[in-house]
């Protein structure tokens, strides 16, 4: 890989195009870079790539603009030429059909851009939920330097009093909307503040929790996770980000000497310990993947068993990321569990975890992060769950999940597909109790395809009038890292595949145990053999498979959630298996 230190070309020179004469391509890319007004002094010093990842499309990502000024300045402090280049950028809310869909797209550009230009590193600036799996599985194949920056998240809103951000109070007033607690003139004035300022979600959603991952991972500087977008803080975590991109170029610290299975173990247990997003596991995985690198699912479920939530953050606690940032940050909770991590992972900074734990101030008294011996939830914030329902494995967030509902054998009550669901869940007619189990089927990777948060189904109208307000649901979609409720997601093998899924039919008795790790379909091998012939080896509700483009790539490579759902051909084969603990 491209290290300075080993004699390859650095700056300008880097992955020079080929006419057949590479000293003619040399000369003329610097008659164009001085077409942009360069002189040559400026170009005779480390390169650093900037993925600016600035759309109008992405509120979270409304600060890039000053942080990308704010990453360029340290890079010059160190003496380094800063150079912004564009990817794609993914908004939850603005990605159609699904942000998960668009992620693989942002990983490929991400990695063939930082391949295919002059770089000797690359601040990858991210932020909105998928986009930093995005940039780290690109750059993990792209094999050069690399160092992340988050956006940061957003700070709270205050509704008539009471502190809201997104999106766990979104789904909790419309939820309160839908049931006829709250009328029209209410939600619209919710609607305004939730999203009070520019950043990531402000709770522990998927972009806190994979923040959170990646500087446990070592891939961003040490207290850059909580840091709010529009504090000068961020500004200065990001102007060190720059100054940090030129020491890694000098070093040729290449993302698989961080990125190791160590690392991902530690990254894991953070996952854990933060009460994470459920898809941070998929886009670990995917990570992972990249550097040949395996999660073992029921390891990380052991792993989960000794691993207590600590961080008392929404969905599963009470507060807020500027709360958890007023803590300490991200090492507040890394140093609670210091005897479960790898302390000798190298980071970003050429240190080690350890050293980092060991060089960041000293703690002060907070409620946010709870000690490990007085957890917030005494297991992991995540089960894996195995059974005839789901033989590849399925994933319960149990620490934002009803206790009361964690053991439930319950009837069966049946969607098959997100757009049937969304036709009959409000039926005043439809055949459904507070102890049934909701089943979406068709709403994996493939089927949906892009594999939802549709997870999180609606009560159906006419219970949550009632006064119901979770209710076992189980599905092959993902569910958004800010919501909570007894929900089994990404059922493996999804319905599309074939999975058991989809062969469950109204009526039949589904059993979940989490505290015994199960999930089973009570009905025999012979009925589901005769529902499988009669429904064709695809089973339920299948589309017809897309004909062209990306949608059509995507069909035919995107690979099930065990496998962070990347796509087949960009996943070297496997060496190593993480979490060994
Ligand atoms: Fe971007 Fe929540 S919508 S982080
Ligand atoms: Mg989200």
């Amino acid at each position: 890989m491209g290290s300075p230190d080993n004699g390859a070309p650095k700056g300008m020179k880097k992955g020079l195009t080929s006419y057949g004469d590479a000293e003619f391509s040399l000369f003329l890319r610097k008659a164009f870079i001085k077409g942009l007004g360069y002189t040559d002094d400026a170009l005779d010093r480390p390169i650093i790539g900037i993925a600016d990842t600035f759309s109008a499309y992405n509120a979270c990502h409304a600060t890039v603009p000053d942080l990308v000024e704010a990453v360029k300045r340290g890079v010059m402090l160190a003496g380094g030429l800063p150079v912004p280049f564009p990817t794609v950028s993914i908004h939850e809310s603005f990605a159609h059909p699904t942000s998960m869909y668009l992620r693989n797209l942002m990983a490929m550009d991400t990695e063939e851009m930082v391949r295919a230009q002059p770089m000797d590193a690359v601040v990858l600036i991210g932020g909105c939920d998928k986009t930093v799996p995005a940039q780290l599985m690109g750059a993990a194949s792209a094999g050069v330097p690399a160092i992340q920056l988050v956006t940061g998240p957003m700070l709270t809103g205050s509704h008539r009093g009471e502190r809201v951000g997104a999106c766990t109070d979104c789904r909790r007033f419309w939820a309160r909307f839908r049931a006829g607690e709250i009328d029209a003139d209410e939600i619209a004035g919710v609607n305004g503040q939730l999203v009070p300022t520019a950043g990531t979600c402000g709770v522990m959603g998927t972009a806190s929790t994979v923040a959170c991952v990646v500087e446990a991972l070592g891939m961003m500087l040490p207290g850059g996770a909580a840091a709010p977008a529009v504090s000068s803080s961020r500004r200065r975590i990001a102007e060190m980000t720059g100054t940090q991109a030129v020491r890694l170029a000098g070093r040729g610290l290449t993302p698989d000497r961080i990125m190791t299975a160590e690392a991902f173990e530690n990254a894991l247990r953070v996952l854990l310990a933060i009460g994470g997003s459920t898809n941070g596991i998929v886009h670990l995985t995917a990570m992972a993947g990249r550097l040949g690198i395996a999660v073992d699912l029921d390891a990380f479920d052991r792993i989960g068993r000794e691993t207590p939530v600590l961080v008392d953050l929404k969905p599963s606690g009470t507060h807020y990321m500027e709360d958890l940032e007023r803590a300490g940050g991200l090492v507040a909770v890394l140093r609670e569990i210091r005897h479960l991590l790898h302390l000798d992972c190298l980071t970003v900074t050429g240190r080690t975890l350890g050293e980092e734990i060991d060089a960041a101030p000293a703690p002060w008294p907070q409620s946010v992060v709870r000690p490990f011996s007085d957890p917030v939830y005494r297991e992991g914030g995540m089960a894996v769950l195995r059974g005839s329902l789901a033989p590849g494995g399925a994933v319960i967030k149990q620490s934002a999940a009803d206790a009361g509902l964690l053991s439930h054998t319950g009837r069966a009550v049946v969607f098959t597909s997100i757009e049937d669901m969304a036709r009959r869940v409000d039926d005043e007619n439809l055949d459904v109790t507070p102890d049934d189990i909701l089943v979406l089927q068709s709403a994996g990777p493939k089927g949906a395809p892009g594999m939802p948060e549709a997870g999180y189904m609606p009560i159906p109208r006419k219970l949550a009038r009632q006064g119901v307000t979770d209710m076992v649901r189980i599905s092959d979609a993902r569910m958004s890292g800010t919501a909570s409720g007894t929900i089994v997601l990404h059922v493996t093998p999804e319905s599309a595949e074939g999975g058991p899924l989809g062969l469950v039919r109204d009526g039949d008795t589904i059993r979940l145990d989490v505290p015994g790790r199960t999930l089973d379909l009570m009905v025999s091998d012979e009925e589901l053999a005769a529902r499988r012939a009669a429904a064709g080896a695809g089973a339920s509700a299948s589309r017809p498979a897309p004909e062209r483009g990306y949608a059509r790539l995507f069909s035919d490579t995107v690979l099930q959630a065990d496998r962070g759902c990347d796509f087949s051909f960009l996943v070297p084969e496997r060496t190593e298996v993480t979490p060994r603990g």
